[in-house]
């Protein structure tokens, strides 16, 4: 085995990373990219790439994510051994160290990079490396702890659980998954709380709770109707902000322009809160409240899994929150801490389900699982919500999946991605992946090349009511379920299966109508007698 440890260029900086050389070539792993990378994709959607933060790219490759970042107006450099060498390693408030651990065929230059990366990271540093269950090994030739490809290069395919593990020791900060493969570690404490209860906060659409009219109040006085008149844009922003919220705000986190008036006209955000009651719903107050406190609840009960976090660490307006939902950090960490525990008894699971299913998220098959929308998660009642997260803690944020299905008896979740999901009424299955919460694996099950393709049939119930394309996806699954002798339980007809039977009965799939139902006045009729087609 080859150890010949070489002394590699220096760059004018102390913080140089040794270089192990086992003839390897890692370079060679660096490919041309037309998009942003995971994890630098990571970043962006989670809003560390708006360009007001900085970013050092530790192992840029051919520097493909940097020419993207720059040409957006993003302040961006980086480093690499072979393709960069020059570059200084400076501090950034994004570091990104890429798909560079495993090419690194030596495990304590692993830690070195790491360790490095991390020491230049302001704020935070994202990880991605490849996992295993992802590629095929079967061509390579086993070498170290990974394998050596025909292009003399070497991937280590980590676990999940590995690399988080890996990686939180080598910072020593939490590692914290954000997709298969990918995590962020966080230099910047306030920043890492802020990005936590960011995840478990429900994108809310308040314009419903904004429309809630308050009951008639007889006899409201004319004095308050008089100021309620001159003042309505603050009461209106004051109102709105509340709703948000889910509480009412603080002087600090109104407008200046806002506060200002309010304090000159109104007195007081109490004050003002009560005059909005004449045009506005108490009641929609109570259900923002309701909704903030389940989503902290499930931040909480989610927090078990890290390092606990002093009052003082936490973002001055969780701290508001806290006050006005919980009374202290105690109540809310217990409250968290109830969820978490809660989670052990099935019932708690099933009887979630259900309620989830009555209010229209999502499908019940039976006792053994609950299928939605991957988009319908933050609706959930908390207790499925927490189950959700408890899987995210290993794997990462969900949300790229379309599918989710909630096993209830089996501390299971699976996550199914499409083809076409929004596009097609029949969107074709791509990867499987099912993660096992109680043995902690992740398994990885791709469609269409050696399994066949398998479609998903009845879309429209894992949708909600008021989600994009739920109407016409639901008109289209009248039409598919009234055609006979077609079996949709369990996993429906193969799509040889489907297209053998349109054929045979002389009908197509035209965007999201069946066509040729209705072409003979016969058929017409008796299809509509047989299968109720309307
Ligand atoms: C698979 S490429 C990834 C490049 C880039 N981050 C991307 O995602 O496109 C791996 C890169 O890691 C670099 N590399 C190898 N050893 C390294 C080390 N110890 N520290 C930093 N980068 C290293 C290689 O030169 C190579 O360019």
């Amino acid at each position: 085995m080859v150890e010949d440890h070489t002394v590699q260029e220096r760059v004018a900086t102390d913080r140089q990373p040794s270089l192990a050389n086992t003839g390897v070539e890692r370079h060679r792993t660096a490919m041309a990219r037309s998009a942003l990378s995971a994890p630098m994709q990571a970043l962006a959607r989670h809003g560390f790439l708006d360009g007001d933060l900085s970013v050092f790219d530790y192992g840029c490759g051919r520097g493909d994510d940097m020419a993207v970042l720059s040409s957006a107006g993003i302040q961006v450099s980086g480093w690499d051994p072979h393709y960069a060498p020059g570059t200084k390693l400076e501090e950034a408030d994004v570091i990104n160290l890429g798909f560079v651990l495993n090419v690194i065929e030596e495990p304590s230059e692993r830690i070195e990079a790491i360790q490095a990366a991390f020491s230049l990271a302001r704020r935070l540093m994202a990880v991605a490396v490849m996992l295993v269950g992802k590629a095929d090994t079967s061509t390579l030739r086993p070498f170290r702890d990974g394998f050596v490809t025909a292009h003399n290069t070497f991937q280590k395919y980590f676990s999940q659980h590995e690399a988080r593990a890996l990686v939180s020791e080598a910072a020593g900060h939490e590692a914290i998954p954000v997709g298969p493969g990918i995590f962020f570690v966080f230099r910047d404490k306030i920043s890492e709380q802020r990005f936590l209860e960011g995840r478990r906060r429900r994108h809310r659409d308040i314009s419903h709770l904004l429309a809630i009219a308050p009951p008639r109040t007889a006899g409201t006085k004319a004095d308050e109707q008089a100021l309620v008149a001159e003042h309505r844009e603050v009461i209106d922003a004051v109102w709105k902000t509340a709703i948000e919220l889910g509480r009412l705000p603080d002087l600090e986190e109104l407008d200046d322009s806002v506060r200002q008036e309010l304090i000159e006209r109104l007195g007081s955000v109490r004050k003002t809160a009560q005059l909005a009651q004449h045009i506005y719903s108490v009641e929609a107050l109570h259900q923002a409240r309701q909704q903030r406190t389940d989503d902290l609840t499930v931040y909480f009960a989610l927090n078990r899994f890290s390092r606990r976090q002093r009052y003082r660490e936490l973002p001055v307006e969780m701290q508001r929150d806290i006050k006005a939902f919980f009374g202290s950090h105690g109540a809310a960490e217990k409250t968290g801490h109830d969820l978490l525990f809660s989670l052990s008894d099935p019932n708690i699971i099933s009887t979630a389900a259900q309620s989830a299913e009555r209010q229209g998220l999502g499908w019940l098959d039976g006792a053994h699982s609950l299928q939605l929308d991957a988009g319908l998660i933050e609706r959930l009642p908390p207790p499925l919500r927490a189950y959700v997260g408890c899987a995210e803690q290993l794997y990462g944020h969900i949300g790229d999946a379309h599918v989710v299905k909630i096993h209830l008896q089996s501390n299971k979740l699976t996550l199914l991605h499409y083809e076409q999901y929004t596009e097609s009424p029949l969107p074709r299955l791509r990867e499987r992946i099912k993660i096992n919460l109680r043995n902690q694996v992740i398994d990885f099950f791709d469609y269409g090349d050696d399994v066949p393709w398998q479609l998903l049939f009845m879309k429209s119930r894992y949708m909600a009511p008021d989600q994009p394309g739920y109407v016409k996806q639901t008109k289209f699954d009248a039409q598919l379920e009234a055609l006979r002798d077609l079996d949709f339980r369990k996993f429906g007809p193969s799509v040889a299966e489907l297209a053998q039977y349109l054929q045979a009965s002389k009908l197509t799939i035209e965007g999201f109508k069946i066509a040729g139902l209705f072409k003979s006045p016969f058929s017409v009729w008796s299809r509509r007698v047989g299968g109720g087609v309307s």
